[in-house]
C-alpha cells in the first residue's frame, strides 16, 4: 500500500509517496481502508519542522480518516468488517490503509460521504473542547473566532451557533461572504492594521466573553485585551509563526523566548481566564474523546454540524493540498481522497 511520507523538513515538495507493506492488525486492533483523510494546519507545521512534539522523521502525518474496516485482529468482533467508520488517528492518516485500536473508531453517519466524514473528527472536537468544555460559552455571550475560515474556524461557528452565542470571526476578506452565509454574525479582516477599531465598534467597546486564538504568542497577548470581564482566552495554535525554512524556526524560537508571561495578578485584577488546548495530547483520554465525538455525531443527525469540504485532492497530490492551504486559499476543509484506489 502507499503512504505520503515526510522524510525531511521543508516545503510541500517534501511530501513523497512511498510503497510499504500492508500493516496487520494486532490484538484489539482493526485495519481501515482509508477513503478520505483530513489535511490540517498541524500537518504543515510538522512538515516544516515547527510542531512541538511531532513524530520523528520519516513520518506519516494525518490526524483523521474515514474509511471501511477490512480486517480485524484477535479479540475484535468480525462484525466490524465492511463497516464505514471514522477516527481520530495518532498521526498516519495520509495512508491507503491504517491500523488502529478498535475502540478508536466510530460509525460513519450514513448521511455523510467519506470526504465530509473525514472533515469532522479533529476540527469539531477541537471546536467543542474550546467552546463548550473549556470555554463555557453560553447563549447570551459573544465569541471571537480567529482564523474563522479554516476547518476549526468553520466548526467553531457551527458549535457557537448551536449554543445560541453571537459570533465574530477574523479571516482573509475573500472568505467573508461565505462565512456570513454560514451564519457568522460579523466578519473582520484581521490583516488590516486597524481591525481592532472595527472590533471595538462591533462590541461597543465591551469586549467579548471568549476568544479562540490559534495565531501565536503575539496575538495571545493582544487577545487578552479583547476580553470583557470574566472573559476567557483559548490558545490552541501558532499559525502566525508558520514561515518556511529556517525563518520559521527562528520565528518560533524568538517568539517563545520573547513571549510575555501571563502574570496571575493581571488575570485576577482583570477577571480573565486563559487556557490552552491540544487535542493530540489528549489522545490517550479516549473515553472523553469518544464522548465528545459522539456529541458531534449526534449534531450531524440534528443538522447543526455541517462539515464544509472546500477541496478534495487526490491522495498522491498531498503536496498541492498543502500549498493550497499555505497560500490561504482554503475556506473550510481540505481533504485527500483515496476513494478510487485499490490498496491491495
Ligand atoms: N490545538 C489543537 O488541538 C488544534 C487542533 C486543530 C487545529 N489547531 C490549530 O488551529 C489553526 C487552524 O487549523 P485548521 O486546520 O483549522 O486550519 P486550516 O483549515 O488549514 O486553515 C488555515 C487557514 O489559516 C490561515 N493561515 C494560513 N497561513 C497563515 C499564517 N501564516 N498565519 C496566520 N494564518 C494563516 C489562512 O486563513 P485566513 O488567512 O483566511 O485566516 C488559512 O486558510 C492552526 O494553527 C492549527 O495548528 C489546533
Amino acid at each position: 500500500m502507499k503512504q505520503v511520507t515526510i522524510a525531511r523538513h521543508g516545503d510541500a515538495s517534501r511530501l513523497t509517496v512511498r510503497e510499504v507493506a500492508l500493516p496487520e492488525p494486532g490484538p484489539g486492533q482493526l485495519r481501515i481502508t482509508v477513503r478520505a483523510a483530513g489535511v490540517n494546519f498541524a500537518d504543515i507545521l510538522i512538515r516544516r519542522g515547527l510542531y512541538p512534539g511531532a513524530p520523528k522523521l520519516p513520518c506519516v502525518v494525518g490526524h483523521e480518516v474515514s474509511g471501511v474496516v477490512e480486517a480485524v485482529g484477535e479479540g475484535v468482533d468480525p462484525i466490524w468488517i465492511g463497516r464505514a467508520v471514522l477516527a481520530l488517528t495518532d498521526y498516519g492518516g495520509y495512508s491507503e490503509c491504517h491500523v488502529l485500536d478498535a475502540h478508536r473508531v466510530l460509525p460513519k453517519p450514513d448521511g455523510l460521504d467519506h470526504e465530509h466524514a473525514a472533515a469532522l473528527p479533529l476540527n469539531y472536537v477541537t471546536a467543542w473542547v474550546l467552546l463548550v468544555v473549556m470555554g463555557s460559552l453560553r447563549a447570551d455571550q459573544t465569541v471571537l473566532i480567529h482564523n474563522a475560515g479554516g476547518g476549526v474556524g468553520l466548526a467553531a461557528i457551527d458549535v457557537a451557533r448551536h449554543l445560541g452565542a453571537r459570533t465574530i470571526g477574523t479571516a482573509s476578506p475573500g472568505k467573508h461572504p461565505f462565512l456570513l452565509s454560514r451564519g457568522l454574525d460579523h466578519a473582520i479582516d484581521y490583516r488590516q492594521d486597524n481591525w481592532q477599531e472595527e472590533f471595538s465598534e462591533v462590541t461597543r467597546g465591551q469586549g467579548v466573553d471568549l476568544v479562540l486564538d490559534p495565531l501565536g504568542p503575539a496575538s495571545w497577548q493582544n487577545s487578552l485585551t479583547l476580553l470583557g470581564p470574566a472573559g476567557r482566552l483559548g490558545m490552541f495554535g501558532i499559525s502566525q509563526l508558520a514561515a518556511p525554512g529556517l525563518r520559521g524556526k527562528l520565528h518560533l524560537a524568538a517568539a517563545m523566548l520573547t513571549a510575555r508571561r501571563f502574570h496571575p495578578a493581571r488575570l485576577i485584577r482583570g477577571n480573565r481566564g486563559i487556557f490552552g488546548c491540544n487535542i493530540h495530547q489528549m489522545y490517550d483520554a479516549r473515553t472523553r474523546l469518544n464522548t465528545w465525538l459522539g456529541q458531534i455525531l449526534r449534531g450531524v443527525g440534528e443538522g447543526w454540524v455541517r462539515p464544509h469540504v472546500d477541496r478534495v485532492f487526490d491522495f498522491e497530490s498531498a503536496c498541492d493540498a498543502h500549498t493550497y492551504i499555505e497560500e490561504r486559499r482554503n475556506t473550510g476543509k481540505v481533504i485527500l481522497s483515496m476513494s478510487a484506489r485499490d490498496p491491495l
